[in-house]
């Protein structure tokens, strides 16, 4: 590396830490409404959520297929936690939610604990349609899910 080169690196490096000190902080000098709105904003929103919801739908199905029997039921926990986090976060969306929520548990719980593959799937198959439904009452109805080929856990081995 030239001379030349490294100086401009060390400048950049210099101004760097000037420009990260002098930026105002809104965590530590906004006041509280101001602090309230900000968090408010930083939230994740429904795109993120399903993104979440989506890994857990693959990762669900194959760990009863897999017969990993207490990592589905890990996995139906969360998908449930990420569907009430998303009334919270979406409150225009909580009603249709609480439809997913009546229509799927615990009807899908219980058939993990029977720990029978058939009856899984069957329950199964009742979520991806209650999936789609509520997506058809949130205008995305374009958003069809298919059965999944493959899951993302590192646990499931399948990538
Ligand atoms: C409360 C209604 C509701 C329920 C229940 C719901 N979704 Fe969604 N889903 C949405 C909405 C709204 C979007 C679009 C989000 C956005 O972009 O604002 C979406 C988008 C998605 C996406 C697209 C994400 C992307 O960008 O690739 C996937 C995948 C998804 N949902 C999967 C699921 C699965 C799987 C289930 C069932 C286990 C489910 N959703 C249940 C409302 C719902």
């Amino acid at each position: 590396m030239t001379r030349g080169i490294l100086s401009v690196l060390v400048m950049m490096g210099i101004s760097g830490v000037t420009a990260a000190e002098s930026v105002s902080d809104w965590r530590k000098s906004a006041d509280t409404p101001q602090k309230l709105e900000r968090l408010i904003e930083a939230l994740p929103n429904a795109a993120n959520i399903m993104i979440e919801v989506g890994a857990r739908y693959q990762n669900l199905y194959w760990a009863a297929k897999q017969g990993k029997w207490e990592f589905t039921a890990y996995q139906a926990e969360e998908l449930k936690e990420l569907i009430e986090k998303l009334q919270v976060v979406s409150p225009k969306r909580a009603a249709t939610a609480d439809g997913f929520l009546g229509a799927v548990f615990p009807m899908l719980p219980e058939t993990i604990k029977m720990r029978d593959w058939k009856k899984f799937e069957l329950a199964f198959e009742q979520m991806r349609h209650e999936c789609m439904i509520c997506h058809g009452k949130n205008e995305m109805g374009f958003v069809q899910l298919p059965v999944p080929r493959r899951a993302t856990s590192p646990v499931l081995n399948m990538e």
